[in-house]
């Protein structure tokens, strides 16, 4: 009842009166530590400070499912505003479109914002990505994943010349068979779960670069006719130009063949993508280009 009417009080009050705004927080805040969790939850989650390097460690935090929304992130925004504000981590959409809150949740990696809360009695882990280098508790560098896209030029190449700066068009049928590429957000989940990127991150492009790759670097200039003659299909995007350049590009031993097709990957994939399949299709254009 006290916080009812306080709350009221707070919201009839002016502005200006800072006063009672901040006795309505403390008591707030007081009251809700108070109060004993209806669903205690307890998460575990990997901490690290550049400021005061020391041992990374895994701090536990307890909150209260009732009082929470359902998924991870919901959890760690619930830790960083009510519990610990010095908990870093990155996220942004809330809806598993921007890839930024990629982590490893109880030893998987995922998306935060897609990731449901457990809710049995067993802590739940969160920690960065694995083999990345951590810049603080949950962040990670990305900078050699994004460098390793950028290598395999992603964006569209044309030798022709395009009459008027006009759009190039693309017909229903070719634009479909972008579809288990395009949906790719750039969360790194798949790479970082690839044992094969961990022991050679900087000379493997990795399963996510390679999934981008195979969008641009197969065109209508190949035929999979070896694989499927009664189909003579053009595959990926009908756009680009610069296939065999491309596909030249990628053929080497470290870059492209140090996929096994372990398919972590494809499992790791928050939006339901199979880079490892992506990649054998490249594999089969280096055969048949
Ligand atoms: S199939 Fe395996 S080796 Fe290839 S990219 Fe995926 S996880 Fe890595
Ligand atoms: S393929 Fe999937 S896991 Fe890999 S970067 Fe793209 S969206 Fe993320
Ligand atoms: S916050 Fe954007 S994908 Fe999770």
């Amino acid at each position: 009842m006290a916080r009812v009417l306080l709350r009221r009080a707070a919201a009839t009050a002016h502005p200006q009166t800072p006063s009672l705004h901040h006795l309505f927080r403390q008591l707030s805040t007081a009251a809700a530590a108070s109060a004993a969790p209806s669903k205690p939850k307890t998460f575990s989650i990997y901490r690290w400070d550049p400021n005061n390097p020391s041992q990374p460690t895994l701090k536990d935090y307890q909150i209260d499912l009732s009082d929470c929304g359902p998924m991870v992130l919901d959890a760690l925004i619930k830790i960083k505003n009510e519990v610990d504000p010095t908990l870093t981590f990155r996220r942004s959409c809330r809806e598993g479109i921007c890839g930024s809150c990629a982590m490893n949740i109880d030893g998987a990696n995922g998306l935060a914002c897609l990731t449901k809360i457990q809710s049995g009695s067993s802590n739940t882990t969160v920690s960065p990505l694995p083999h990345m280098y951590v810049i603080k508790d949950l962040v990670v560098d990305m900078t050699n994943f994004y460098s390793q896209y950028k290598s395999i030029e992603p964006w569209l190449k044309r030798k022709s010349k395009i009459e008027g700066g006009k759009e190039v068009l693309q017909s229903k049928k070719d634009r479909l068979k972008l579809d288990g590429m395009y949906e790719c957000i750039l969360c790194a989940c798949c790479s970082t779960s690839c044992p094969s990127y961990w022991w050679n991150p900087e000379s493997y492009l990795g399963p996510a670069a390679l999934l981008h790759a195979h969008r641009l670097r197969c065109n209508r200039g190949v035929q999979m006719m070896r694989f499927s003659p009664q189909v003579k299909q053009w595959i990926a995007d009908s756009r680009d130009e610069y296939t065999k350049e491309r596909l030249e590009a990628i053929n080497d031993e470290f870059k492209l063949y140090r996929c096994h097709t372990i398919l972590n990957c494809a499992r790791a994939c928050p939006k339901g993508l199979n880079p490892g399949q992506q990649i054998q299709k490249i594999k089969t254009l280096q055969i048949t280009k």
